[in-house]
């Protein structure tokens, strides 16, 4: 299937790296143990650029959710590095994980994860609490990240009050509430209306587009494909690049 994303995948991080937000290289993950073992991420190498919208496609259990959760440190690769800003995740201990997590990334799950207990606009405030921003504060900018996606009168509900489009879009505004510089966002458009989706997809685009900043979209929502600077293909635990735009053959 196509061309590998990298020339060299036991290559080293180069000198030529200064404009990229992501490297991955050699990424393996394996679940369980011996005979019941199943290798999940066969090697990847994945670069995204600053200021780049790259959307990962493939299918259902080709590995996707496994890659996003390894670039965000959430979970633990077997091999393979993985740069953000340079920054080493996978070397990082817990806490700085944590950390570097809470003051650079937003992570759109695709279970959402909203805390039960929690009204849509605390939900969504989360990251900016955890940083010691005043509730008053956090409360304002939830409340207006949450107004932009129509969900200015539900900002009170509990999430299980909240049809899954909701939910959904709660998810996205607790993502987007800390300004991080990238964003992960697992298939966030797969409970939403149409234009809701293109426009919630519209707003991911122009986060990415900033010159500091980079957007990955896991999606099955070929109406989005014309959002993405790339369009990757990962398929049984490898990526393969689909060339697009200004992308030089490899
Ligand atoms: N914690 C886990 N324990 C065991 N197996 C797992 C675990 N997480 C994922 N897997 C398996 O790894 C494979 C890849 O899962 P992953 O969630 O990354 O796929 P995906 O590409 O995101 O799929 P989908 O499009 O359905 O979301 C699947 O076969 C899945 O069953
Ligand atoms: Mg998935």
């Amino acid at each position: 299937m196509g061309n590998a994303v990298s020339q060299n995948p036991s290559a080293t991080f180069d000198n030529e790296s200064a404009h990229l937000l992501v490297q991955a290289r050699g990424v393996t993950k394996s679940f369980g143990e011996g005979d019941t073992r199943i290798p999940v991420l066969k090697g990847v190498d994945l670069d995204v650029a600053l200021g780049e919208v790259l959307l990962l496609v493939g299918p259902s259990g080709s590995g996707k959710t496994t890659l996003l959760s390894v670039i965000a440190g959430i979970l633990e690769s077997d091999e393979g590095e993985v740069k953000i800003l340079g920054e080493s995740i996978l070397e990082l201990s817990g806490s700085e994980k944590t950390r570097f997590r809470r003051d650079h990334l937003g992570f759109i799950f695709q279970q959402y994860h909203l805390l039960p207990t929690l009204t849509a606009v605390e939900n969504a405030a989360v990251p900016l609490l955890i940083r010691g921003v005043p509730k008053q504060e956090a409360f304002a900018q939830a409340e207006a990240i949450l107004g932009s996606m129509g969900m200015g009168g539900r900002l009170a509900a509990l999430p299980s009050r909240l049809s899954g489009g909701e939910q959904q879009r709660v998810a996205i505004a607790r993502a987007l509430v800390g300004d991080p510089q990238l964003l992960l966002c697992d298939e966030p458009t797969a409970n939403l209306d149409g234009e809701t989706g293109h426009r919630i997809v519209q707003q991911l685009h122009d986060i990415g587009k900033q010159p500091d900043r980079g957007v990955i979209i896991v999606t099955h929502d070929t109406r989005i494909f014309e959002f993405g600077d790339r369009i990757v293909h990962m398929e049984d635990g490898r990526v393969d690049q689909i060339q697009q735009g200004q992308e030089e053959p490899v």
